[in-house]
């Protein structure tokens, strides 16, 4: 009886609010060099909040969202085709980030005694998860295409097999990406193991809320939820400290102008903002908010895990991306959420340890509004 009630009431909320945003697709989006078929989704919805996906790297290839005008531009950077993707052009965006994001320091671990010995793609460093088959670069498989939390999306997968990329395990990662009436664009990734291994996953997508390819985004207001941050070395490597924000160029506890103390960082090996901030245990209600002062478009930051990176395009060089635009230096902010940089060799940082019989769970979602 009570059953049936609340199946019910259930069914009448449902009736009374139904989810205007659709999802379409797939359709074709190219070939990579070896020939794979790279499919593209549309998700839409009743603010005229379009999200493009592929399936090449589980990818946002573009978001497109009102101004305060009500005027419609893709702030994402990305390129046109899958060659654009495959190219040295391609610094990860808007693709879902692993094994491991981030750096691991000098390409090594120790797990239960054993060493690990990962790529070194970023001198003299481990980056985001190796060079052939690290999950920006393969093709996932579509699972699912439909309603997902309160909007709707698809659901990737993928299964890289024991030892790739040099990783101990088995891993099969999901990761849903949906968007919903109120403008949310929620990402959530699941992996599981049959060995113990790290995993840190993340979504690459480097924002300019006033349009990819505009200027650099050293006037767009920021604001993270941390008190503190990992400092790094000249190679961005955690020094193994977590250090207080306050009164150094540092602190965005309060809104502030990415570019106003961004100088004193150009002659670092970050050469602006690339650094991981701490997030304060009240960042599951808000984590970072965006906001480009001439647009007026504002994009904020909600997630479950215990880092952001914040990296300011300080590597752009004025490649050509979507629609021939020019993505010149630091024309671009990644917001990146996770687990702390390195933690594989950081005894003091939280554990990025999966287990068999565990599942690594992460949400993030990016709403974006105007004002
Ligand atoms: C990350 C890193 C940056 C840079 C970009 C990709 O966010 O922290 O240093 O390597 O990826 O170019």
């Amino acid at each position: 009886m009570l059953a049936r009630l609340f199946i019910a009431v259930f069914g009448v909320i449902l009736m009374t609010s139904p989810i205007a945003a659709q999802v379409e697709g797939p359709k074709p989006f190219g070939k990579t060099a070896d020939g794979t078929a790279v499919e593209t989704y549309t998700l839409k919805n009743k603010n005229g909040v379009i999200v493009k996906l592929i399936t090449l790297g589980a990818a946002i290839t573009e978001i497109n969202v009102p101004d305060r005008a009500g005027k419609v531009a893709n702030v994402v950077l990305g390129f046109d085709d899958v060659a654009g993707y495959q190219s040295d052009r391609n610094q990860y965006f808007g693709c879902t980030v692993g094994r491991v994001a981030n750096r691991i320091a000098k390409g090594k671990f120790t797990l239960d005694g054993k060493e690990y010995k990962l790529a070194i793609n970023n001198e003299p460093n481990h980056l985001h998860g190796g060079i052939k088959k690290s999950l920006d670069k393969v093709v996932w498989k579509k699972e699912y295409v439909g309603k997902i939390g309160t909007g709707v999306g698809v659901q990737f997968s993928h299964r890289s097999p024991d030892g790739e990329e040099g990783y101990p395990g088995k891993i099969d990662v999901d990761v849903w990406i949906s968007l919903d009436d109120e403008n949310r664009l929620e990402i959530r990734y699941a992996a599981e193991t049959n060995m113990k291994t790290p995993v840190n996953l993340t979504n690459h997508s480097y924002f300019n809320l006033a349009g990819a390819g505009a200027d650099t985004v050293l006037d767009h207001g920021l604001m993270l939820n941390a008190d503190r941050y990992v400092p790094v070395d000249k190679t961005l490597i955690p020094t193994g400290k977590l250090d207080a924000v306050k009164g150094t160029i540092m602190d965005f506890t309060k809104p502030m102008r990415i570019g106003d103390r961004i100088e004193k960082l150009y002659d670092t090996g970050a050469k602006g903002y690339d650094h991981c901030y701490v997030l304060n245990k009240a960042a599951t209600r808000l984590a970072a908010r965006l906001r480009d002062p001439k647009s007026g478009r504002v994009m904020t930051v909600t997630t479950d895990q215990p880092g952001i990176q914040l990296y300011t395009g300080n590597f752009l060089f004025g490649q050509k991306g979507k629609d021939g635009k020019e993505y010149k230096l630091r024309s671009a902010v990644c917001l990146e959420t996770g687990a702390l940089p390195d933690a594989v060799n950081q005894p003091a940082f939280p554990s990025i340890i999966l287990r068999p019989g565990e599942t690594y769970r992460h949400a993030c979602i990016y709403a974006f509004s105007a004002e």
